[in-house]
């Protein structure tokens, strides 16, 4: 197959990819037919692999075959997932290839009025928003909205993943507070957000806390880096009521090790605020590890998938979550590299890059 690998610390297609020879029998074959970027993609290109991986993780595509343990989904169906790409264990499974295994619990259906470059946009996007808020933290479930007015701060509205979060925060009853640039705050509003906040302001933490009349107790941080955290700790209320914790969930961490071991604190607030972060890839329910890190199997996190991507989906179907929006590119698996390297330089805001791979 063709396929974008890593090779020498660098992205590069080849023609002689092989599929896994390991299906689980949990896993669907499906035939990619769009896929999108993810800054995971261009950071572990980076990270010294040598066991020449394939590399991505959000596709669209059509079902092929079915292990014995797939109830959901038949041959043919169209649907969306998350496969753990750029994977060291298991290198010849990941989204930038013709073809890809993918366990079901991880599998959206495509409801009919989203094409397959809209439904790309999705699988990381949808899996990271339920790990990150309503496994991690306690927030309220979209099926069961909030009656009264709680403030929830989605920092990086315009993200891929801030742009999920704002819309499900706002189904679960939140009004909703965001940051991006200026450019992006029409976008960010569109998306559900009550009040958008400029990202690059050295105040942005202490306007959203004179904005919540310092009564901030929830922050969904989806860009975890250029002063992030730091910001959020400054929005946070300054003390918590009584009976109320003040609660930061974030996606990314500098230091991995102290996620792995699970006893990660919050810097910025590191006494008074309870801290939480996410991984998409421990939602496999497998072991893995990225050079010397090693993250243990973590089969409640693969429960949770499978609870929350039908729900999620059902959503979805239902036209009350839309994508992310597409940045659609020409030339096939040939120009992710380009794709790759605009995502690393921080060409990217507020769209998603879609490639279009195959016919179906
Ligand atoms: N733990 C996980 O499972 C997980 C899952 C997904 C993503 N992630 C990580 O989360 C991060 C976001 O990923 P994504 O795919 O959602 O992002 P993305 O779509 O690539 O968006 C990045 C956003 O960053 C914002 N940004 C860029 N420079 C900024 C700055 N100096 N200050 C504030 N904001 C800035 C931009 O918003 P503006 O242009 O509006 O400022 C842009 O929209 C990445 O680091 C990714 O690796 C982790």
């Amino acid at each position: 197959m063709k396929a974008i690998k890593i090779e020498d610390n660098k992205a590069v297609v080849v023609a002689d990819a092989v599929l896994t020879d390991d299906p689980r029998p949990d896993e669907l074959l499906v035939k990619a037919i769009a896929v999108a970027l993810n800054p995971t993609d261009w950071k572990h290109v980076e990270y010294g692999i040598t066991t020449r991986p394939t590399v991505g993780c959000d596709f669209a595509g059509v079902v092929q075959e079915v292990g014995p343990e797939v109830t959901r989904f038949k041959k043919g169906d169209r649907v969306l997932g998350m496969v753990h790409g750029s994977n060291e264990g298991r290198p010849n499974n990941a989204a930038f290839q013709e073809y890809l295994y993918v366990k079901e619990g991880i599998t959206i259906r495509i409801p009919d009025h989203l094409s397959f470059e809209e439904a790309a946009t999705f699988p990381v996007g949808v899996l990271t928003v339920g790990q990150g808020m309503y496994q991690e933290m306690p927030v309220t479930w979209p099926d069961n909205p909030l009656k009264e007015k709680v403030p929830i701060l989605i920092y990086g509205g315009s993200s891929a993943t801030g742009a999920l979060a704002i819309q499900f925060a706002k189904l679960s009853g939140y009004e909703v507070l965001s940051t991006a640039r200026k450019s992006n705050f029409d976008y960010v509003k569109s998306l559900g957000a009550d009040a958008v906040f400029d990202s690059r302001s050295p105040t942005v933490g202490e306007d959203i806390r004179a904005y919540t009349k310092d009564k901030l107790y929830y922050v969904f941080d989806t860009i975890g880096e250029h002063g992030s955290p730091e910001a959020s700790a400054k929005a946070l209320a300054s003390k918590a009521p009584e009976g109320q914790k003040l609660y930061y969930g974030t996606i990314l961490l500098k230091d991995i090790e102290v996620f792995i071991e699970r006893n990660g604190k919050f810097e910025a607030r590191p006494d008074d605020v309870v801290f939480s972060m996410s991984l998409g890839y421990t939602a496999q329910g497998e072991a893995f590890h990225i050079r010397d890190a090693k993250f243990p199997a973590r089969p409640e996190d693969y429960i949770f998938a499978k609870k929350w991507m039908p729900f999620a989906g059902n959503l979805i179907a239902q036209g009350k979550v839309k994508p992310h929006r597409v940045e659609l590119r020409d030339g096939g698996l040939d120009s992710i590299l380009s794709g790759l390297e605009d995502l690393k330089n921080g060409e990217v805001s507020g769209v998603k890059l879609v490639y279009r791979i195959a016919e179906p």
